[in-house]
């Protein structure tokens, strides 16, 4: 029985959920063993509670960082997409401030010809 009990004491996990009687080789209880059984159950109570209550904070934060990995991931294709717009209407720009230039270009030279035909009159 000592056996049994050291045995128990080494592995505090199979005494969580073990009924307690077995704890008690022989006899009945007394006051003091029915109260520090009761303190005893209490606890297990208590820890329980605490571990269940661990265990959704823990659920909740793997929530947390699932719905932010889902919103970084977003931010990231979003971005992209602004990068490749951005690209496409500098492209946009240059080939419009080319076809500026251009005209600019030949307003110049409807001018020179202009006035060079004016003078010539
Ligand atoms: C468009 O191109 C011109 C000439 O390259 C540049 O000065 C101007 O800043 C550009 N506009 C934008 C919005 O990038």
């Amino acid at each position: 029985m000592f056996i049994l009990i050291i045995f128990l004491f080494s592995f505090p996990s199979l005494m969580r959920d073990t009924p307690p009687k077995l704890l008690q080789p022989h006899g009945s209880p007394t006051k003091e063993e029915l109260r520090k059984e009761r303190r005893r159950e209490a606890n297990r109570k208590c820890a329980q509670r605490k571990r269940k209550r661990e265990q959704e904070a823990f659920q909740e934060l793997e929530g947390s960082v699932a719905k932010l990995r889902t919103e970084v991931q977003l931010f990231h294709e979003e971005l992209t997409r602004l990068h490749k717009e951005n690209k496409e209407l500098d492209e946009e720009n240059n080939s419009i401030q080319e076809e500026i230039s251009k005209m600019h270009g030949m307003e110049l030279s409807a001018k020179f010809v202009i006035s060079y035909a004016v003078d010539e009159v």
